[in-house]
């Protein structure tokens, strides 16, 4: 399921909304490289791009609120933790199913359902829940 921006998601902030576009479009990328498990090398490469996209987003984003004094830094920075050791425990899964030559059944079960909580859950999280309390309170640059 291909996930589309939506105005919701944007947080007021053009360099926050363009980072999270990018997250996005590369949730989707990864998605679309599943359909193709027999070629690994671009799950591989979409996996390793989220997840270097995701923390240098959090540490930019932790920067911004700061410079614009967020008055719930501290709970955002707890919930970027949580969801970097959440991404970095898929990342390192999907990293080991990666290094089989034959995947089996139970690997795309939990490749499927890695990809599947990224999408639905993980970013949700991060845009919905946690981001969008910074409506108004982040300027422009
Ligand atoms: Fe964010």
């Amino acid at each position: 399921m291909t996930i589309k921006w939506d105005a919701r998601f944007s947080v007021g902030h053009s360099t926050i909304d363009t980072e999270h576009k990018l997250l996005l479009t590369t949730i989707n990328a990864l998605e679309m490289a599943l359909r193709h498990p027999e070629d690994k090398e671009p799950l591989l490469f979409f996996m390793e791009q989220l997840h270097d996209f995701a923390m240098a987003h959090f540490r930019h984003e932790e920067a911004l609120q700061l410079k614009f004094l967020y008055p719930f830094r501290e709970e955002n920075a707890t919930g970027h933790e949580v969801l970097e050791a959440e991404l970095t425990q898929i990342r390192d899964d999907v990293r080991k199913i990666c290094k089989k030559t034959i995947l089996s059944t139970e690997d795309m079960a939990t490749l499927h359902k890695h990809i599947s909580y990224i999408a639905k859950d993980w970013l949700m999280v991060h845009l919905l829940k946690e981001d969008s309390k910074m409506k108004g309170f982040m300027g422009d640059e």
